[in-house]
């Protein structure tokens, strides 16, 4: 959510706090020889997300992920381990409450379980017999919630019989890794799809998000009976990477509205409620208090801050236990419709994730985006443009938001604020694209259009997918689909714009180089997406671009061989710093 802000939260030492949230990488242990481990093993398609399947087999809306994500999150408890654990005790002690659905475990600072009972019930059961600790010499603040610390009663006893818990790792590739892989890669588009692969959401990282939310839920209940708690952006956008932040919607919206048809007689019931001068100051004294009560009684919450005074004002926080950096805000419908949009793109063609995945490692690797709130295009903006871009082919791989508009039922209907954001929302209902273009022929087509692109004059409009004359200055014109006078944008300067230009013409031009020569895959050399993600490699076009001395043939000549003659090694790292991010 950093991006909302961006004017209003300026002036605010963001960067040092930011930086300061701890990140630990998700190293996940998995659960065989279990009853749990077998529902797991079928569900451990680990690697797939929910979405993107090239099968036939009937795409789920994005309500029904939501609500069947949210409702096992409701059965599911977050516990922190001793590190030396018989795995086989620790469910069969679980299982007392009742059968257990699934488990894993993963190490961020310590042992964490997640384990999914079958029913509701058993969370209940065992908080029933859990007690709040007694500290010597500080004082505990007894909040009852799903987040449990496990002690051993004789760790001594324990340990002989420990089991050995077998670890996967499911953190994002190294850059020297992700290089190797993309080296041996048969083709472009095998490259594009094993970037995809190795940084999408896993499973177990999107079941974390969901518990996280239902977690922060609790405590916001015990304001809110009945509110919501729901994670919206790229954790459930369908282009979400390791690592990326988790965005959450406190949805207030519920409370009190449930019942309101079935009163009968003469009478209509309200509550007793306080007024205030603005829905902006409502959300304001809201995420303030929810902010007090995280920072004063939410397990594992730290580093709480409240930045309200940002456009959407929010509530940032990490959760130590998860690693999650979490963005709180309420009073943010259209961002949870944005949410679904994309979830729609990215699931209509196997092709979009896969595109955009690779633009956002591109941008990152080449510094155009930052975890850091600024002047740089955002990934909701490069997603954006992407969208734009295969609007544009022939035929088009995408259709217009207005014709998803055009294909909305009454059950559909959607008008948030008084922006109507009415469009279809059931995918199998939506025709697919004609056109085979490959991925590799799509992302030097993406370079070219981006590299040429009047960005002086036109907008980029999803809503009708073509360029429009802008109706601002601001040098990039991306339109908000939903609030249409708005440009998602705006935060990007002319020299921000202009480095995005130039690394998309060199990235255009060094593709349509290598077509002519492209290392053998045995030869251990970097090519294709390789290539674009070296940033020493892009620098060194460009300069040999500026000095354009020698006659072009020699000139493309030498610098192929220089590109040649890099090593993976030496051009993901610089200065021992990593080049590509894990995180987006
Ligand atoms: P990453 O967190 O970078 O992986 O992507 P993200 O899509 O989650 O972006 P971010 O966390 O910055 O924002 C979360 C969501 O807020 C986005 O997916 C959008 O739905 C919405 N959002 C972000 N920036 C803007 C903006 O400038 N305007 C509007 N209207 N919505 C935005
Ligand atoms: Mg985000």
């Amino acid at each position: 959510m950093a991006a909302r802000g961006v004017g209003m939260l300026a002036c605010l030492p963001l960067y040092a706090q930011r930086s300061q949230v701890l990140r630990p990488t998700h190293r996940l242990l998995s659960c065989s020889g279990t009853v749990a481990a077998d529902v797991k093993r079928e569900e451990q398609s680990s690697r797939n997300v929910e979405t993107g399947s090239e099968d036939r087999t009937p795409k789920k809306k994005f309500s029904e992920v939501q609500k069947e994500r949210r409702e096992q999150a409701q059965r599911t408890v977050l516990i922190h381990c001793p590190n030396k654990i018989s795995e086989k005790k620790f469910l069969k002690y679980l299982s007392q409450h009742g059968p257990i659905n699934s488990h894993f475990f993963y190490e961020s600072f310590g042992l964490y379980a997640v384990v999914e009972f079958s029913q509701k019930e058993s969370v209940t059961s065992l908080q029933n017999v859990t007690r709040t600790p007694s500290m010597e010499t500080e004082a505990a603040i007894p909040f009852k919630s799903r987040f449990f610390n496990l002690k051993m009663k004789n760790p001594s006893s324990q340990t002989s019989e420990q089991s050995c818990i077998q670890s996967s790792n499911h953190s994002p590739p190294s850059n020297k890794k992700l290089s190797e892989l993309l080296c041996y890669a048969e083709s472009m588009d095998d490259q594009l799809n094993t970037l995809l692969k190795e940084f999408q959401l896993t499973e177990e990282d999107i079941k974390l998000r969901y518990l996280t939310c239902s977690l922060i839920e609790d405590l916001a209940a015990a304001y809110f009976q009945d509110c919501t708690v729901r994670p919206f952006g790229s954790s459930v956008n369908s282009f979400g990477k390791l690592g990326c932040d988790l965005d959450m919607f406190l949805d207030l919206d519920e409370i009190g509205k449930l019942n309101t048809n079935k009163t009968s007689g003469n009478f209509l019931m309200e509550f007793q409620v306080k007024n205030v001068p603005s829905e902006r100051i409502a959300t304001q004294k809201i995420l303030s208090v929810i902010g007090e009560c995280l920072d004063h009684f939410g397990p594992g919450c730290v580093g709480v801050q409240k930045i309200l005074n940002a456009r959407c004002p929010l509530v940032r926080f990490s959760h130590q236990a998860s690693g999650f950096q979490c963005d709180l805000t309420t009073n943010n419908r259209i961002a949870l419709k944005s949410s679904e949009l994309l979830y729609i793109y990215g699931t209509l063609d196997s092709r979009v994730r896969a595109l955009v995945f690779s633009i956002r490692c591109w941008a990152r690797a080449h510094s155009l985006t930052s975890s850091i709130p600024g002047s740089w295009i955002t990934n909701f903006s490069l997603t954006m443009m992407v969208i734009f871009f295969l609007q544009r082919r022939s035929p088009p791989i995408l259709p217009t938001l207005d014709y998803l508009k055009t294909l909305a039922d009454a059950e559909d209907k959607c008008i948030i604020e008084g922006h109507n954001c009415t469009f279809i929302h059931d995918l199998n209902r939506i025709k697919p694209s004609g056109n085979t273009e490959t991925l590799e022929s799509l992302l030097k087509e993406f370079f070219e259009y981006f590299g040429n692109f009047a960005f002086n004059k036109n907008s980029i409009n999803i809503r009708q997918g073509r360029e429009q004359n802008k109706p601002e200055s601001s040098p990039l014109h991306i339109q908000n689909p939903f609030e249409t006078s708005l440009n998602i944008s705006k935060n990007v300067n002319q020299s921000q714009l202009q480095k995005f230009v130039d690394l998309a013409r060199e990235s255009a031009w060094i593709l349509s180089q290598e077509d002519k020569d492209r290392p053998s895959p045995s030869s251990n050399q970097p090519w294709g997406l390789a290539t674009l993600l070296q940033p020493s490699v892009l620098s060194s076009v460009s300069l040999a671009k500026k000095k354009r001395k020698k006659p072009a043939s020699e000139r493309i000549k030498n610098l192929l061989e220089s590109i040649k003659s890099s090593s993976p090694e030496n051009d993901t790292h610089t200065n021992g710093k990593r080049t590509v991010s894990t995180q987006a």
